[in-house]
């Protein structure tokens, strides 16, 4: 049994359906795991068509930072196929938006064409706001798979959200950031000292730098002499970078210049076992750093057992202790764990 089957969520309890969904709207989740909580059950009359539209394809923040133009077509299109289903009149607004959905580049403003970047917007935990992201619709686009917030991500900042002492305050270090989902999460809510955030694909850490600035708009730029750092911030309460840091690199990376993490954090990077023995020595190089203090919180989607277990087997032929955590169900961040067999790991050494 998954970890959330049959549970219901905390924050459903209390929410509209129309909260619900707008929220799960808002972060693109596929059309096929939306629940609408008794939502297309029946025939909406015309002031519910317009309070659905007004909370998804109208919400002001869609208006300002659109999500594909191709999510929100299929979203629009489902709806319509619904209430035909029931013989419902469409609202002149529906069927307007999917209209200018069909003729590209009029009504509904267009994906960034350059890179076929769009917004995603997640909504957080106990009224702490909005993460607004740009990021890829496609699993792999520009020859790098970090151009979208993956499953492991959204777990990530559940398991988060359900630790905060072990983050609050702290310095951390996340490798593979890729857009900056978790990075940001723990960057906006969990006051830490400092926060770098860290890639070396060239189009994912200009995402991740346009990322940072939109969700920290008001944060003011800090001079930094380490060439690898394109990004420094002071949010008044925390520093954040955003750094070129490749594992193959490590030891040249000048990384003793900016933090001493307390903590590291990463999700999705164990799936490829040519990267293990750069992705070890740099593990090994920053529990160094913090002479064996800090702590690693990794979370994985197991695609290949095999893949996941030669990762494994090598931090403990290099010394780590490996304590599996439970994984959070799916409460605040969605994710489909029915589909994906997440795992998340905290990872130590003893004190040198
Ligand atoms: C599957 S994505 C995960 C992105 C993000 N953590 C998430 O879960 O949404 C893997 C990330 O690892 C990064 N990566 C791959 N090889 C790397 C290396 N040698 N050094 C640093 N980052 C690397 C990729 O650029 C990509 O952003």
């Amino acid at each position: 049994m998954k970890p959330n089957d049959g549970v219901k969520p905390a924050d459903e309890i209390d929410e509209s359906p129309l909260k619900l969904v707008s929220k799960q709207f808002l972060c693109c989740t596929p059309i096929r795991l939306i629940r609408w909580h008794g939502l297309l059950e029946h025939e909406l009359n015309w002031d519910e068509q317009a309070a659905l539209l007004d909370a998804t394809v109208d919400h002001p923040l869609v208006q300002r930072y659109p999500l594909s133009a191709e999510y929100q077509g299929a979203f629009l299109k489902y709806i319509i196929a619904q209430l035909s289903s029931m013989n419902a009149e469409h609202h002149d607004r529906l069927m307007e938006k999917y209209c200018a959905m069909l003729s590209p580049g009029t009504e509904l403003p267009l994906d960034d064409p350059s890179i076929g970047l769009s917004y995603k917007h997640y909504e957080l935990p106990h009224g702490q706001g909005v993460i607004s992201l740009k990021e890829s619709g496609a699993f792999v686009s520009e020859g790098t798979t970090g151009l979208c917030s993956w499953q492991a991500a959204k777990a990530l900042c559940e398991h988060i959200s359900n630790n905060r002492d072990d983050f609050h305050g702290r310095n951390i270090l996340e490798l593979g950031s890729g857009v900056g989902l978790s990075g940001i999460y723990l960057a906006k809510c969990y006051e830490p000292s400092i926060i770098v955030m860290s890639d070396c694909h060239s189009s994912v850490l200009s995402a991740l730098k346009e990322n940072v600035r939109l969700n920290f708009p008001n944060a003011a730029p800090v001079e930094c002499d380490n060439p690898l750092v394109s990004l420094l911030l002071d949010s008044g309460n925390t520093l954040m970078g955003v750094m070129d840091l490749d594992w193959q690199y490590i030891s040249a990376s000048n990384l003793s210049q900016l933090i001493e993490p307390d903590v590291i954090v990463a999700a999705d990077i164990v799936y490829d076992h040519t990267l293990f023995p750069a992705l070890l020595s740099t593990l090994n190089y920053i529990f160094c750093l913090s002479h064996n203090r800090c702590k690693f919180v990794l979370a994985c989607t197991e695609r290949n057992q095999d893949t996941l277990n030669e990762f494994l087997q090598l931090l403990i032929t290099a010394k780590f202790r490996i304590n599996e955590e439970t994984v959070s169900p799916s409460r605040h961040f969605h994710w489909d764990s029915s589909a994906s067999n997440i795992r998340i790991f905290t990872i130590s050494r003893a004190f040198s």
